[in-house]
């Protein structure tokens, strides 16, 4: 092929980004590419990028500056730009930047190999058109040995009006269950515990699959699809994100509650605790009906922890409103709230509206609402507290190479001492002995069995 040996990926963006690059990894790693930790020693450069918000796009430029100079004094560098920032721009992105190789939007991740043959007999490519997505058959290069992400649902079909991904991303695809069912087995086999699926909305999965039961109802659902790979051997735990309020039904809340290797964490962002601006931006529920979600989560599962995005500053929001997220957070007792301010982002309807709030007022409120958020969680770790939890040990703690971490079933980030040799994807029972707002720290409670 060509002299090139050693390549670098940056992820930027969402845990989907995060998996799309563990793919476009593995299918460098099948071409005989090998990863180098630093890009300025990389003779190929992928920065996979988000255009969530301003910032998050601001951020790529000004590492594609840096490489597209150092392009000039290699010039067999080769540059990739993939991802939601590359399908936003397209062509335009090779106007602003024309040292890049190879632009390429999401859906495009599986065909890296391809698109880099046409790259290297010599054309710059561009890949943005909307494709139906193929099954991967390379393994992913994963970044863990003992959690995994595994897509199920790429895409969305929502209308948000502030939201870039529906644009980014294309239509919704589910997977089959059973492409899903056997990329688990195999992650199984080779010694995962722990599987996160993931979706833009995952809990609309199915929508697009055949399938419907004798009674009319829709098979094919996030529920069935629970129930179909829930006992694949090796995998203990199942997790999954991001979930729409929209699409949470109670038979899916029971399915969490029965099934043993669901663990009790949600995450399902409500963005505004405020109806009329809940309506503005297209959400499809009112703060009562994301309410009546969390308590009937609560009912079956009363220790579940629940977690969230939110975006303060959104065009038009009333101070009064914004007292309505703030109450909504208070009254239900967030274990983690991922907040935002506002950011007008091209192709969104709500960037065009008149009534957009200055950065001040926007940033004003994102602190009230941070302030408030690490209050709780703190309230909310500290019901930890001697508590006995079960970790599965991911890593050593980077800041006291006595100690190991991982996460509990809640997703709390724990400490403990110990030998990651021995412990590394282990489940092991610790009891909790200090709470802090986003982390434990504990002693473990028996000597786990070392397979
Ligand atoms: N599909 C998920 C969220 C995907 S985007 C859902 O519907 O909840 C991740 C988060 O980014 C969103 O939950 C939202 O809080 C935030 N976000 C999206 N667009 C934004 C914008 N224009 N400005 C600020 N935050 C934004
Ligand atoms: Fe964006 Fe809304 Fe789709 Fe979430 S549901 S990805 S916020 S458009
Ligand atoms: Fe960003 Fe694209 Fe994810 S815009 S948040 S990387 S879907």
């Amino acid at each position: 092929m060509t002299a090139l040996r050693r390549y670098h990926i940056t992820t930027f963006g969402c845990q989907m980004n995060k998996a799309d690059s563990e793919r476009m990894g593995g299918i460098l790693d099948d071409m005989g590419l090998v990863w180098t930790e630093d890009p300025n020693q990389a003779d190929l450069v992928l920065y996979n990028t988000c255009t969530i918000r301003d910032n998050a796009e601001q951020k790529v430029y000004s590492y594609l500056g840096r490489q597209a100079k150092r392009k000039h004094e290699q010039p067999d560098l080769t540059l990739v730009v993939a991802g939601c920032v590359a399908q936003q721009e397209g062509e335009a992105l090779l106007r602003r930047v024309p040292e890049l190789d190879l632009v390429m939007g999401p859906q495009h991740a599986n065909r890296l190999g391809e698109l880099l043959e046409q790259v290297f007999s010599g054309t710059q490519v561009v890949a943005t058109e909307p494709i139906e997505i193929i099954e991967d058959i390379t393994k992913p290069r994963r970044d863990s040995e003992v959690t995994a992400w595994v897509n199920v649902i790429y895409g969305c079909n929502e209308r948000c009006t502030y939201c870039v991904v529906p644009g980014v991303r294309g239509v919704e695809q589910s997977r089959e269950p059973t492409a899903i069912r056997s990329e688990m087995a195999a992650i199984g086999q080779q010694g995962y515990r722990e599987v996160t699926l993931l979706g833009q909305n995952i809990d609309a999965y199915g929508r697009d699959l055949p399938g419907i039961d004798a009674s009319g109802r829709r098979q094919n659902t996030l529920t069935d699809l629970l129930y179909f790979v829930h006992d694949v051997p090796g995998i203990e735990r199942i997790r999954f994100a991001t979930s729409h309020p929209r699409y949470f039904t109670e038979r899916l809340i029971q399915a969490c509650a029965e099934l043993p290797k669901l663990c009790e964490h949600f995450h399902i962002p409500f963005q505004s605790g405020d109806n009329a601006v809940l309506k503005a931006m297209a959400r499809g529920y009112t703060h009562e009906k994301y309410r009546r979600i969390i308590d009937t989560i609560r009912r079956y599962m009363p220790d579940a922890s629940i977690s969230a995005d939110a975006i303060v500053g959104f065009p038009g929001e009333t101070e009064a409103q914004f007292q309505n997220t703030l109450r909504l957070v208070a009254d239900i007792g967030f274990d983690l709230l991922n907040t935002a301010a506002y950011s007008p982002r091209p192709g969104t309807p709500a960037a065009l509206w008149p009534d957009q709030l200055d950065e001040e007022v926007k940033k004003d409120r994102l602190q009230r609402l941070n302030h408030l958020v690490s209050q709780q969680a703190e309230a909310r770790s500290q019901r930890y507290q001697n508590r006995i939890e079960e970790v599965l040990v991911e890593a050593i703690n980077p800041k006291d190479p006595t100690q190991v971490m991982g996460r509990t079933r809640g997703n709390r980030l724990t400490f403990f001492e110990g030998d990651i040799s021995q412990l590394k994807g282990q489940l092991v029972p610790v009891q909790v002995t200090e709470t802090r707002a986003f982390s434990l720290t504990a002693v473990p409670l028996l000597s786990p069995v070392v397979a």
